[in-house]
């Protein structure tokens, strides 16, 4: 059972929301608070697992709210229901809060968001996953830059030019988005060499994701290990979120979804780079396991560490506090089964993507690692469409008539 605190001024949608999960269900307890004071003092008497507030309200305002109860309660769950208007003060919360709803919302978003957040925090509240994070050191600092694409994206005036310009300014940013935009998944037919091209060629929202897994790269890259290709890494991330993206518009996903699949896909694997960094001998280890036993890399790093790569993603991006989609789709793209979603989502996307950007030239997915997970494409409906996800596999980028 999850107890559920609704912080809302407005008496009509307080009402509204006191009545959208009943406790008949026996999945769901509900309390209402008028304002943040309320909810407070409330939190001091009871305890809650998930605190869901509206933006706008007097007093104590709902980014206050989070970021105090953040504080206080560092386990809660932290939610803000807000109009599209907000953006920008939202964007300056990001780490703060777990998720967003945008106002209005409807009864099936809010249940799938409970669920999720659920699921996840027991996922990435597991001892082994928090004592292997704890050794890792610190864990990589929330890309600024990411917020900074982010309000440009939300002021009107702004167009990609002021994107561009932003970029130009991070020299391995730009580096990065060169790279990208050149390379051979992407396939444009004439080479790009300015930020700006490369910005109008990938679009704002890519450029907005690629801002956060080319930080962690950027540390990452100075400091090489041994049989590990950063750049091969690199390569399979690009790959699994153009086809997570492909998949998910392919499935009528929502433009939200769709970008969270890309982003999912983007960052994914991110937990290899942190591990192979961190704690290199053990990484090495793990790698070695792995090929010496024909099995799985994120099960070798299982056995090595209690804990794996997708777990450490997962627990840095929500610390980065990115939605619970991309959370979700990173935390579980090996072990899909425990989602508590039932149907087409970024995890979908990305667990099908992540497969099948593995798959060798000749269409056939490596039979020692298995990675997709063929039951849980049934129990959700989808396994039909698993022919029609390899062939958007197995599209080759358009030819470039260059180098
Ligand atoms: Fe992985
Ligand atoms: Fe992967």
């Amino acid at each position: 059972m999850q107890r559920i605190l609704f912080v809302e001024d407005n008496e009509v949608l307080r009402q509204l929301y006191g009545m959208m999960l009943p406790k008949s269900s026996g999945l769901w307890e509900t309390a209402l608070a008028a304002d943040g004071e309320t909810a407070l003092t409330l939190m001091e008497q009871q305890s809650f697992d998930v605190v869901v507030t509206d933006f706008n309200m007097p007093g104590i305002n709902g980014v206050e709210l989070v970021h105090r109860v953040r504080k206080l309660y560092p386990a809660m769950s932290r939610i803000i229901i807000s109009g599209i208007g907000n953006q920008k003060q939202i964007a300056e919360a990001l780490g703060e809060t777990h998720q967003f709803i945008p106002k209005p919302f409807d009864v099936k978003t809010l249940k799938a968001t409970l669920s999720r957040i659920h699921a996840l925090n027991d996922y990435l509240s597991d001892d082994k996953l928090r004592a292997l994070v704890g050794r890792m050191g610190a864990m990589p600092s929330f890309p600024a830059v990411y917020l900074e694409i982010m309000k440009l994206m939300n002021m009107p005036t702004s167009n990609i030019s002021d994107v561009a310009e932003l970029i130009a300014q991070d020299p391995s940013m730009s580096a990065k988005m060169l790279q990208v935009v050149n390379s051979a998944a992407i396939g444009l037919p004439q080479a790009v060499h300015s930020p700006f091209e490369a910005v109008q060629q990938l679009g704002m929202n890519t450029v907005r994701s690629l801002a956060l897994s080319a930080h962690v790269f950027e540390k990452f890259e100075k400091r090489p290990a041994k049989n590990f290709s950063a750049k091969a890494l690199w390569e399979h991330l690009m790959a699994t979120a153009l086809l997570a993206r492909k998949i998910m518009e392919l499935e009528g996903g929502s433009e939200a979804d769709i970008e969270d699949a890309y982003t999912a896909g983007m960052l994914h694997d991110i937990g290899k780079l942190m591990l192979a960094d961190n704690l290199p001998a053990e990484f090495q280890k793990a790698m070695q396991l792995a090929n010496g036993q024909k099995i799985p890399q994120h099960v070798a790093e299982q056995e090595i560490f209690s804990a794996n790569h997708a777990g450490i993603a997962a627990y840095l991006m929500g610390l980065w506090g990115l939605s619970a989609p991309i959370v979700e789709a990173v935390a579980l793209h090996h072990t899909p089964e425990k989602t508590e979603l039932l149907e087409p989502s970024p995890l979908m996307a990305v667990h099908v993507a992540n497969a099948l950007a593995m798959t060798k030239p000749n269409g056939k997915i490596p039979e020692i690692t298995k990675p997709l997970n063929l039951e849980y494409l049934e129990k959700i409906g989808m396994v039909d469409r698993l022919d029609t996800w390899k062939q958007l596999a197995a599209m080759p980028p358009i030819q470039r008539n260059f180098d």
